[in-house]
């Protein structure tokens, strides 16, 4: 099958490339960038520019792109870059358009969150058929959040009864891969990591395993969605399909 995969530099995205490569199959990538690929469209979902040459003799897309580490941005590349991306699907007559996005996000007050759910709500406007896949955060995620949370020397400051269950990325994209090779489907079954576990639990084993001794610190965020968080809100305990654990990939990752 000939699939275009946006986001198909990111940190999902590459495993999706990668894997249907592997498979025989062919994978386009987008990007904003020019890449050296033979096989990559340069373009930008914020602009619209390149889109209807990436689609050129597709027959699905993977749409894994996100403005999300953008911020201000995002909106645009998820809300508006998928519309039209859309756009460029239909008149392309692709047959089938995957949508990566997030467990548990309907009541979510989260902004980021927001703005997935209407991008959501714009692949389920039918344009193109369709199929949408939630996921729970992937590991490296978790990583970056808890980046995010310890730059402070000394101490680590993370809200400790957030709760998460964190999925590997590469078994995500095989999921992905998987779908996008079938009929389209509309709104799968949520796809989750092995384990539920706070945020404190994760924050410990984050830091042993790269030996970093750090004073962990609750953090209370007077936020909504903070609270969703802790209330569990982006686990789905009835899917723990992923086999790797957060610990395993860590173990992978930083043992010697
Ligand atoms: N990370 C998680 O834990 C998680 C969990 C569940 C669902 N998801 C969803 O999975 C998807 C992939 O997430 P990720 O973490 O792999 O993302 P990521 O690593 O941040 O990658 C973002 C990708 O989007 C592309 N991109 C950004 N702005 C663009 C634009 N204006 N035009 C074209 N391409 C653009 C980037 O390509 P270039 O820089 O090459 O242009 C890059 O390949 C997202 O939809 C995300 O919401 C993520």
């Amino acid at each position: 099958m000939n699939v275009l995969v946006t986001g198909g530099t990111g940190t999902l995205g590459r495993h999706v490339v990668m894997l249907l490569r592997q498979s025989g199959h062919r994978a386009r990538i987008l990007s904003r960038e020019p890449r050296g690929h033979v096989d990559a469209v340069q373009g930008d979902l914020k602009t619209g520019t390149g889109l209807g040459k990436a689609v050129m003799g597709m027959e699905a897309i993977v749409h894994a792109a996100t403005g999300a580490r953008e911020s201000m941005a995002s909106r645009a590349a998820d809300v508006g870059g998928t519309r039209r991306l859309l756009n460029a699907a239909r008149d392309a007559r692709i047959k089938h358009i995957v949508y990566v996005s997030i467990v548990g996000i309907d009541k979510s007050t989260y902004p980021y969150h927001r703005t997935k759910l209407r991008a959501e709500a714009i692949v389920r406007e039918d344009v193109v058929p369709w199929s949408i896949l939630r996921a729970t955060q992937f590991h490296d995620l978790i990583e970056i959040v808890l980046g995010g949370f310890t730059r402070l020397p000394g101490v680590a400051a993370i809200p400790f009864r957030w709760q998460f269950q964190p999925v590997d990325t590469r078994e995500v994209a095989q999921r992905v891969v998987d779908v996008v090779l079938q009929e389209p489907a509309g709104m799968l079954p949520d796809f989750g990591g092995p384990e539920v576990r706070d945020f404190e639990s994760i924050a410990e084993s984050w830091l042993k395993a790269r030996k970093r001794n750090r004073r962990l610190i609750n953090l209370k965020l007077p936020f909504r969605f903070s609270r969703q968080f802790a209330e569990g809100m982006l686990t789905c305990p009835e899917h723990k399909d992923g086999k790797i654990t957060f610990d395993q990939y860590l173990q992978e990752k930083y043992a010697p």
